[in-house]
């Protein structure tokens, strides 16, 4: 029996099988992925576990169909419910997933009473507060991934504006996973220069266009949503409180007075560590990027209405 420690990734699709590979390539933790489909998550644990050979890794991953092997699991990633088809939104999805999401909240808080959740399953910000009401759990402890994937999406597009390095790039998209996301261009830099001393306002509006419809534009490509910036975004924000990294990454977070909201899960940068989010940074921004942030808290309080839990 593995003496690593535990992480567990609930669905077995798209990203979470890549949230999954990329982790069992950390190299740090064993990996129990879970999905209701029969064979798909053993086959995916089977198919990972057989690529450390090539890669040199020594991954331990399991697939299942229940929740026992995810027992004592530190940090557990729910990935699973529908993602986006052509024509969607991703508030489109919002009471069938918020079946699967409390379904598999349920399951999971039994067998790993003190993890941490970090939820994926869209539309995001409410489905964090599906998390949150059926676990009972702190919000310290029961958070989301979106900011890092939409922050991912702005700097590389960054990066080719200006014909620099991705890695010298320091954006920060905040707010709500959802078309009134907000680019922090005020906070963008590359190579530490302000954004707008580099490129000009009609390209930067452009690329906070680009970035605020950028699942909807990768869903229209392929039929349906994203998965390898996403599973890797999960990742590292797992890294972060498994590692013990203080990385100061966007999360969507509880919201209890920041940025002036209350009472709302939203995007924020946090500090993730082994207590989960460990503190809240709140920015200066500017009375243009505060607007917007209210105006994606409207957004996303709409869709939390709509919520039965
Ligand atoms: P997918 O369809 O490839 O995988 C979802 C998996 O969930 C399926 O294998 C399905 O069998 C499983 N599942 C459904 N009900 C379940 C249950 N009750 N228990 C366990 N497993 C269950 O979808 P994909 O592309 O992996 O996306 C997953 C979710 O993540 C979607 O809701 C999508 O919109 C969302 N997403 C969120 C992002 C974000 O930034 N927060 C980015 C990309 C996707
Ligand atoms: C994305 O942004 C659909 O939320 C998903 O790719």
């Amino acid at each position: 029996m593995s003496a690593r420690r535990k992480i567990t990734v609930v669905g077995a699709g798209n990203v979470g099988a890549t949230c999954a590979q990329v982790l069992a390539t950390r190299d740090y933790a064993d990996v129990v992925l879970v999905d209701i489909k029969e064979g798909l998550p053993q086959g995916k644990a089977l198919d990972i576990n057989q690529m450390g050979a090539v890669l040199g890794y020594e991954p331990n991953v399991t697939g299942s169909n229940g929740y026992e092997e995810s027992a004592a699991s530190e940090v557990v990633v729910i990935t699973a419910g529908l993602p986006r088809s052509p024509g969607m939104s991703r508030d489109d999805l919002v009471s069938t997933n918020e079946k699967i999401v409390t379904d598999v909240t349920q399951k999971v808080i039994v067998q790993s009473p003190n993890a941490i959740l970090i939820v994926v399953s869209n539309p995001l910000d409410a489905m964090c507060h599906v998390a949150k009401n059926i676990s009972g759990w702190p919000k310290e402890r029961v958070f989301g991934m979106a900011g890092i994937l939409d922050t991912a999406r702005f700097s590389t597009f960054i990066s080719w504006e200006t014909g620099t390095s991705v890695k010298d790039v320091q954006a920060m998209v905040l707010g709500g996973h959802g078309d009134q996301m907000v680019s922090v261009v005020s906070a963008t830099t590359v190579g530490g220069i302000p954004l707008r001393k580099l490129v000009a306002e009609p390209q930067i509006k452009a690329m906070v266009e680009r970035t605020a419809k950028g699942g909807g534009e990768l869903v229209n490509l392929m039929g349906t949503s994203a998965w390898y910036a996403p599973g890797a975004a999960a990742a590292q924000m797992v890294d972060s409180i498994m590692l013990d990294e203080k990385r100061v990454l966007p999360c969507t977070a509880y919201l209890e007075g920041e940025y002036g909201i209350d009472g709302l899960y939203m995007g924020v940068p946090c500090k993730l560590g082994p207590k989960g989010i460990e503190q809240i940074i709140e920015l200066d921004l500017s009375d243009e990027e505060q607007k917007a942030m209210q105006a994606s808290s409207e957004a996303v309080r709409e869709v939390v209405g709509v919520l039965s839990t």
